[in-house]
């Protein structure tokens, strides 16, 4: 475990839904893509709860850690999100604040690769962005969904190169498609480009697993710029609410 995550809480499989039963965990569609083409689990797992009794999971699984009932934005990071991201973002947040940036750039670089965290990679920066929509200000909403295509293109007067990360990624002359190019265009444009393009400065810094940050230094910023709802995010009926709830039971076959 990494310093600074929270040491994760679990319940037993008997304390857990539907509880004495074998519960399966079927993969989310999009994960069943791959290189191969598409592999589906579905008929099997169908085939053996025929045959055993077994149910599909629902709620609570008992390999991953309890969120508490009433989730903050913290709770995620500590409790939901994968190393790299818990990381990644505190660094990133980190960088920013040790650069003298504002507190939206801050709080902007904290979330930017919310998405990363333990929801979907694809269009990251637009997934992230609709997550916190609701609990941010639009600037910073707005930077986290354009930082997915400025990461593309170089801005050397401000100080950003195209990553070498993305060389190795997806090869040298890799060009974003069509959609990219043109949210691209739109942000240059933008009176919020430079909140979206200081994440994609201090994003660069940002992957390494020789620095850890305690993510308790950002409390009193996100008082300032997070609205937590008081119901716990997931249940807040947000338009964004199941999104949460799908982090905290990613596993629910329904
Ligand atoms: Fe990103
Ligand atoms: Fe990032």
């Amino acid at each position: 475990m990494i310093p600074y995550r929270k040491e994760p809480v679990f319940i037993t499989a008997e304390q857990c839904p539907q509880a004495g039963r074998e519960r399966m965990t079927l993969p989310q569609p999009v994960a069943n893509y791959s290189a191969e083409g598409y592999t589906d689990p579905e008929p099997a797992m169908l085939e053996h709860m025929r045959k055993t009794g077994a149910v599909f999971m629902m709620g609570q699984n008992p390999k991953l850690p309890v969120m508490p009932k009433k989730p903050t934005l913290l709770d995620f990071f500590h409790y939901r999100f994968c190393d790299i991201a818990f990381r990644h973002l505190l660094q990133s947040a980190k960088h920013a604040m040790d650069a003298g940036c504002n507190e939206t750039v801050i709080m902007a670089c904290l979330l930017h690769d919310i998405s990363n965290g333990a929801f979907l990679r694809t269009d990251h920066g637009y997934w992230g962005a609709q997550m916190v929509a609701p609990y941010v200000s639009e600037e910073v909403s707005w930077a986290i969904k354009y930082h997915q295509a400025l990461r593309y293109f170089a801005d050397e007067p401000a100080g950003f190169k195209y990553p070498e990360a993305y060389l190795q990624f997806f090869g040298p002359g890799y060009e974003p498609p069509e959609y990219i190019q043109q949210a691209y265009r739109e942000a240059r444009n933008h009176k919020w480009y430079m909140t979206s393009r200081l994440i994609t400065i201090h994003d660069i810094y940002s992957f390494r697993d020789d620095i850890e940050v305690d993510p308790d230094i950002f409390t009193d910023l996100i008082g300032r710029h997070w609205k937590q709802p008081a119901e716990g995010l997931g249940f807040d009926n947000s338009p964004v609410a199941h999104i949460w709830r799908t982090m905290i039971w990613p596993n629910n076959f329904l």
